[in-house]
């Protein structure tokens, strides 16, 4: 099939070169309208793996991430490429787990997510944020996404999960690489080199913590989930480890990943930032805009347990089956004039997953965090400016820059 010159039968959606300027976005719209059930035949970096099939539209990511029983998050690997997580990684964590294993797991960790728990950090959060803003003080240009987002999510994350703040740094460091193990600049070791020497240090510091809460409670979720029951079951040790694992993965990328595109739209986009400053009650819908047009995380992956038919493609058991919320979120069917930032919109998007059993955990945290970055950022430098060009992770599953430079301008 070919439009505009390009064969889309050709076309390997996963491949780097696609992926150098954050996501296709051109390539995606053509699939859909085209093809929305697409299949790529392979990955050109990762040459031993299989193709897959990518689920394009919002109405088939809806049927696929509701039915675990056709397609199991446990059976192969979460992201397009088997090699970016060893399995066993994915499966110790309830991310790459089926029920009842998941269920049961996920019900312990919500223990910590209620919404009573969450909501009461929000002051927490707002003095994280004004002490990260503090230190800009006097600055003319400062660079956003390790500046401000990435101290401000590390500590909000540390501090719901008690790690010290002394530590942040290294586990911000170790869970890029981890995460962004594709990006040269995140990782100049390459993956292997990123695993080996990265979660052995991350699980002797998880097991430390750990030790500390089951002998001492605190407030913070680690003491949570160490004493966490449901009918008299507790969480083992390596489940908490896991567990800890995945919420700071989760919690350090995906918040810093909206926030900064979130704020590059708003440069980029004047009359909608007006919006905003005039009346600071629409910055929960910008929130929702934001993770409808730059969802932290590109893709999440699943495996077929049985022959199955898509949108009109036949799907074979353990074909990889790959949800694109890159693409989702820019549906045309389900949004007007999609490409365009309005924070007005309050669209239903499915960046946080599109229901189903692995529905993100963290979205109230996540939503809360943002809320208050923004509202922050806009209060304290409502005149901010680009000052030179935003660069894009390397990764077809980080959605995110991994710089953005710019002006503050007068307080
Ligand atoms: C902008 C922020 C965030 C985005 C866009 C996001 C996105 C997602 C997505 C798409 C999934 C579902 C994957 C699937 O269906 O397979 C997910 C799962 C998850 N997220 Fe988030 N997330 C965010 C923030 C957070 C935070 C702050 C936390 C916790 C601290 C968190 C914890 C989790 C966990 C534990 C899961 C696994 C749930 C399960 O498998 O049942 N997320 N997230």
């Amino acid at each position: 099939m070919a439009t505009m010159g390009r064969n889309l039968n050709e076309v390997r959606v996963g491949d780097r070169e696609f992926w150098e300027k954050g996501p296709p976005h051109e390539l995606f719209r053509e699939i859909r309208e085209h093809c929305p059930v697409h299949w790529t035949n392979g990955i050109s970096e990762f040459p031993g793996e299989t193709g897959f099939w990518s689920v394009t539209t919002a109405d088939d990511i809806h049927t696929v991430s509701r039915d675990w029983q056709t397609y199991s998050s446990e059976r192969g690997g979460i992201t397009a490429a088997n090699a970016v997580f060893p399995i066993e990684l994915v499966r110790a964590m309830f991310i790459g787990m089926d029920p009842p294993k998941h269920d049961r797991l996920k019900a312990l960790f919500q223990a910590g997510f209620t919404p009573k728990r969450i909501a009461a950090h929000e002051e927490e959060i707002r003095q994280i944020v004004r002490s990260v803003l503090d230190r800009l003080e006097g600055r003319d240009e400062c660079e956003l996404v390790n500046e401000v987002a990435q101290p401000v999510v590390s500590r909000v994350i540390g501090s719901f999960m008690g790690i010290p703040e002394e530590d942040d740094g290294v586990w911000a460091n170790l869970m890029n690489s981890i995460l962004g193990a594709s990006d040269p600049d995140l990782n100049p070791g390459g993956i292997d080199d990123a695993i080996q020497k990265g979660v052995p240090e991350i699980f002797e510091r998880c097991n430390k913590l750990i030790a500390e809460r089951r002998e001492t409670p605190t407030d913070d979720l680690t003491s949570v989930l160490v004493h966490a029951e449901i009918d008299g079951e507790k969480l083992e040790e390596h489940e908490i480890v896991m567990g800890f694992f995945l919420l700071v993965a989760a919690g350090n990328d995906s918040t810093k990943a909206t926030y900064s595109s979130g704020m590059r739209a708003l440069m980029e986009n004047p009359d909608q930032r007006r919006l905003l400053l005039d009346d600071p009650s629409l910055i929960p819908g910008a929130v929702e805009e934001a993770l409808r047009m730059f969802p932290a995380f590109a893709h999440f992956r699943r495996t077929a347990t049985r022959d199955t038919e898509l949108n009109g493609q036949q799907i074979k058991e353990g074909d990889k089956v790959v949800m694109w919320y890159v693409s989702s979120g820019r549906d045309a069917t389900r949004f007007e004039d999609p490409d365009r930032f309005d924070v007005l919109r309050n669209p239903e998007h499915q960046a946080f997953g599109a229901g189903g059993r692995h529905y993100c955990l963290g979205t109230a945290l996540a939503r809360l965090e943002l809320k208050v970055l923004f509202e922050e950022t806009l209060a304290r430098y409502p005149n901010m400016e680009l000052a030179g060009e935003a660069e894009a992770v390397e990764s077809p599953f980080l959605n995110q820059l991994k710089c953005l430079p710019v002006r503050l301008g007068a307080a």
